[in-house]
């Protein structure tokens, strides 16, 4: 009993919020309890067998907002779905917004149980025979997995389409089922519902973004171009740290394909992992062309200066309501690790401090994506400083480069198995080598390529912004 008490108190949101969903369908039909009562168990016991066990997993065990995004999505489809049954029929996909939603901005499995709970729960309640029972399943699961496939908005249509031709399959049936005159309306609205509700879905998903910081890799991707201000103010202040960052972006992009781990993220997310270095870019050795400042200064104030890049990227991420997960790469993929080249230069002047004064505050990865890009950032760095580059070379470099990392056990919070470093290893290489074929060393003129496209995209704004300021003039 106790343990039905606790595991009650633990979990009051989840029960809670099932309640709320059983309302929010029942309502105003709320008139025998004991049916409602039966109702609700059966509907908790589902929750609690297949949906809770995706929320205990990453990112939901980072970020609470997880779970406020997902428990609105689904309350908000119980909401949404009863007034489109009621208001057009139920062949009119009711769960097209939210299941899209889920899987946009969650993965492809917490969206397909949620569309068994809906389909179970939504048939309980209205008392559904099997076909519309089966109906809603199989267009809620079909929703999730053509939703899977989604990289642009454009794709979005694409699933509302095929969704919509599956309804009107499913509504001649019932037509043929139930011998009743077809209607012309309601097939017209049955195939061209969907399309509708893709439209509102890509039209709320930026809205829904910005207020949870919760991204889709739709827009993780629109994220990741030069238009964005904050990788625009890199590659001006700091255009080595933004061609380092590029790099870092197809090592991690290529290693988290290679694990099955979402490369979009990774490669964004790589991308703004050093936006802090815009803040002093001249101390950053791939920004240090002529004489280096910390000749002059201090080990300890040079490690302090370098290690407020984390601090200040947080600040601009922040600011720039970025996605939470990237906010989170940027101090992970430094974790806890020593900054090895001011320590020892402080050893060589004679200096007791301990190795501690020169760690980055952490934390260490917590997540695949970010595990990759504390690897791809060391390995990046190393490989800039290798003289005569060969394959054989490349890999024992990525290899001690990974060892020494996974020695240092800083990525034991990251969820990365032996079998991943392997494979990211074998995955690094292959870059590298490609990488290493073209160029040796960074070459300066990738580097002003990189300035004179910022310079232009920034003219172009400007000249916009000078026009239509001489619009306004002109009135
Ligand atoms: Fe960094
Ligand atoms: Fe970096």
């Amino acid at each position: 009993m106790k343990k039905i008490i606790d595991f009650i108190r633990q979990n009051l949101i989840d029960f809670a919020v099932v309640l709320a969903g059983f309302f929010l369908l029942k309502i105003p039909y709320l008139s025998n309890i004991s049916l409602f009562l039966n109702g609700y168990v059966v509907a908790s016991l589902i929750w609690f067998a297949l949906i809770r066990p995706k929320m205990d997993k990453r990112p939901f065990n980072l970020h609470r907002s997880y779970f406020y995004l997902f428990y609105s999505i689904t309350l908000f489809g119980f909401f949404l779905a009863k007034i489109i049954v009621r208001e057009i029929g139920l062949y009119a996909s009711p769960f097209f917004i939210p299941i899209t939603l889920l899987v946009l901005l969650f993965d492809v499995e917490i969206a397909i149980v949620t569309s068994i709970f809906f389909a179970i729960i939504f048939s309980l309640v209205f008392n559904l025979d099997a076909l519309g029972f089966a109906f809603i399943l199989t267009n809620s699961l079909l929703t999730a997995l053509l939703g899977s496939r989604i990289q642009k908005r454009m794709h979005v249509a694409r699933s509302a389409l095929f969704v919509a031709l599956f309804s009107m399959i499913f509504y001649l049936f019932h037509i043929e089922l139930h011998r009743v005159d077809i209607n012309l309306m309601e097939s017209l609205v049955i195939l061209f519902i969907p399309i509708v509700f893709s439209i509102v879905s890509i039209g709320v998903l930026p809205f829904i973004e910005y207020a949870s910081m919760i991204y889709s890799n739709v827009d993780l991707m629109e994220l990741s171009n030069l238009n964005n201000s904050l990788l625009k103010l890199l590659s001006l202040r700091a255009p080595g740290t933004y061609y380092h960052s590029s790099m870092v972006a197809n090592l991690a992009e290529a290693a988290a394909q290679r694990i099955g781990a979402n490369a979009i993220l990774a490669r964004t997310a790589a991308y703004f992992h050093d936006i802090g270095k815009s803040k002093r870019p001249y101390f950053y050795t791939e920004n240090i062309y002529e004489k280096n400042p910390h000749d002059e200064l201090n080990p300890k104030l040079s490690h302090l200066i370098i290690q407020d890049h984390v601090k200040s990227g947080i600040e601009m991420a922040k600011r720039n309501r970025l996605p939470l997960l990237i906010q989170d790469v940027i101090p992970q993929h430094h974790g806890t690790r020593v900054q090895k080249y001011f320590y020892h230069k402080s050893k060589d002047m004679g200096e007791e401090l301990s190795e501690n004064e020169f760690r980055y505050s952490g934390p260490k990865p917590q997540f695949k994506e970010a595990g990759i890009i504390m690897l791809a950032d060391a390995v990046e760095a190393a490989a800039r400083s290798m003289k005569n580059p060969t394959a054989g070379r490349i890999k024992t470099m990525v290899e001690e480069v990974i060892s020494g990392i996974y020695n240092e056990r800083e990525l034991d919070e990251s969820g990365l198995t032996l079998k991943d470093l392997e494979a990211i290893a074998e995955e690094f290489t292959k870059v590298l080598f490609s990488m290493f074929r073209s160029r040796i060393e960074y070459p300066k003129e990738e580097i002003k390529k990189v300035i004179n496209l910022a310079e232009d995209s920034l003219g172009q704004q400007n000249e916009n912004e000078d026009r239509s300021k001489k619009d306004q003039a002109s009135y």
